[in-house]
């Protein structure tokens, strides 16, 4: 016997509570939900016409529950005190300082969202560890609740990591190739997780649903999110040969994910990847195997993200490279700044580190992005800083349009892979017109079409694609 779950907390308004407690609350209209988070901002966006970060479908579902099962406030005790079970949601930095710095996650906002459960709770409550989390964070939360509780309040910790991706975070919510609940093997333990899995079976298949104990739910999470990373440092390990031998990177990828044992997906070579989790999950998880005593783990997994930034490094210098081995007074105009298509967000984007570069190069550096706010660009390449600030906006510019930013520009740099910079919907006949020459574009997501590329008139290098017939 499970309790039923008619009032759901959720702290954390963010990238992944606030999609993932919109479609719950989309699917069980019964069921009250509050999304609550400490950033008054944030709230009132979500409350808005605007919400706060850019999902396809996601304003769509806000929009059917919104005011009726689903509020969005900054009143998180009233909302962990009315609810029979808290998602924590809240953000988990790599730490800055300290021991770990670098690698290991700050737990930080866990805690305090934790003490606060702990102070308010008045009843019972399922505590659901959403954010990704090193291994056994469960166990500090239980400690941490327990320690703190009024008597007679029960907690059941249960972790329930979420796998949706950015840009596709209502498709990958509504048809989840699983969702995971791991518990502690006790009834009580057995009867949150059936409590949690009720929830979820509103509209997810009942063989979708699967249980584990809390350690492995923890490291499945890190080590889904390591080994999709590693499939792209692979590829574009191989993209390097191939660019060096005429070897074609994307009929490698072809070839090599028509074995059914290997799959074709995630094996699209690219600048380098970037988001929120990858570089961050696979630190955490070298962070975990050197604290174990396991250095040889650890430097296995801390070699894909060293790839990552081979990756990118090796992109810039190749663009450095033919255009003569210098940037100084040439234009250089870069094709979308967020860290993959279909979202503003830009966390960890291989733009960011593209524009530096150039920018360190003495280039004027032009950027367009469809999606990407002009304040966000900013503040990812100042990061805050005022001396920074000033240095950069002598270099770099922010364009309303592909083409504008193509103006008197050298060479066109692919940094995100934008539907609306594909050859069938930007006409690059006129982007040459408007460019210096001889007129570069290098393809750091392998979207254009070489022939019509290059019967235009330019010079185009594409990553992991031999140069050979091409240009040199
Ligand atoms: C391999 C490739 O599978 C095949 O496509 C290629 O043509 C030749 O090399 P083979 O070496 O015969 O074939 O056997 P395989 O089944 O791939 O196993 C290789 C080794 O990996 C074995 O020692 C096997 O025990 C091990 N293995 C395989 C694992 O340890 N774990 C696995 O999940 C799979
Ligand atoms: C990832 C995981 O996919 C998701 O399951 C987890 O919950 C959070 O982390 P996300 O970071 O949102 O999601 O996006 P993802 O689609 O995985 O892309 C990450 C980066 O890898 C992007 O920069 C993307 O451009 C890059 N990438 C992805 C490639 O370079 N090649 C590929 O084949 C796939
Ligand atoms: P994620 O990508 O994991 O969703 P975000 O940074 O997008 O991470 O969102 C985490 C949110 O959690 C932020 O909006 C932050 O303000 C919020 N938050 C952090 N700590 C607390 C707390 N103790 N109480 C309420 N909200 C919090």
């Amino acid at each position: 016997p499970h309790r039923k779950v008619n009032s759901i907390c959720c702290i954390g308004a963010g990238y992944v509570g606030g999609p993932t407690c919109a479609v719950i609350a989309a699917a069980n209209p019964h069921i009250n939900v509050q999304i609550v988070d400490v950033n008054q901002s944030r709230i009132d966006a979500w409350n808005s016409d605007v919400l706060p970060i850019y999902e396809p479908g996601l304003a769509e579902t806000v929009a059917k529950s919104r005011n009726r099962n689903l509020f969005f406030s900054t009143n998180v005790s009233q909302a962990i005190e009315e609810a029979d079970l808290i998602f924590v949601s809240v953000n988990t930095p790599t730490k800055k300082s300290g021991m770990g710095r670098g690698f290991a996650a700050d737990l930080g906002y866990v805690e305090a969202a934790t003490r606060q459960i702990a102070k308010i709770a008045k009843s019972d409550k399922i505590v659901v560890e959403k954010s990704t989390v090193p291994c056994r964070t469960a166990q500090s939360i239980r400690l941490i609740l327990e320690a703190n509780s009024r008597s007679g309040v029960h907690f059941d910790i249960l972790s329930n990591p979420e796998f949706l991706a950015e840009g596709t975070a209502i498709q990958d919510l509504m048809h989840p190739d699983r969702v995971l609940i791991g518990s502690q093997d006790t009834v009580a333990g057995f009867s949150a997780c059936a409590s949690l899995a009720e929830v979820y079976s509103a509209w997810v298949p009942r063989d979708k649903i699967i249980t584990m104990n809390v350690w492995s739910s923890e490291l499945s999470k890190l080590a889904a999110n390591a080994m999709l990373a590693q499939r792209i440092s692979s590829i574009n390990a191989l993209s390097a040969i191939c660019e060096a031998t005429g070897a074609d990177v994307d009929e490698v990828a072809h070839a090599v994910g028509l074995d059914s044992r290997i799959g074709p997906k995630f094996l699209k070579s690219s600048v380098g990847f970037g988001g929120s989790c990858f570089r961050k999950d696979i630190l955490n998880l070298v962070y975990l195997s050197e604290s174990l005593n396991l250095p040889e783990v650890a430097a296995y997994w801390r070699q894909v993200v060293e790839m990552n930034e081979y990756q990118k490094f090796r992109f810039a210098r190749k663009v450095l490279h033919s255009l003569f081995d210098t940037m100084s007074n040439k234009r250089i105009a870069v094709f979308g700044f967020a860290f993959k298509k279909d979202t503003g967000d830009t966390r960890e984007s291989a733009a960011i580190t593209l524009v530096q570069s150039f920018a360190e190069e003495m280039a004027s550096v032009a950027i367009y992005d469809p999606k990407v706010e002009e304040r966000q660009v900013w503040l990812e390449l100042t990061s805050n800083d005022t001396d920074i600030e000033a240095k950069v906006k002598e270099r770099v510019t922010i364009c309303n349009s592909a083409l504008e930013a193509a103006g008197g520009a050298d060479a066109i740099v692919i940094a995100t892979e934008w539907d609306e910079f594909k050859d069938t919907n930007l006409n690059y006949a006129d982007v040459y017109r408007v460019m210096n020459k001889p007129a570069f574009i290098f393809d750091g997501r392998s979207i254009l079409n070489a022939g019509v590329i290059t019967d235009i008139g330019f010079k185009l290098h594409t990553i992991g694609k031999g140069t050979e017939g091409r240009f040199e």
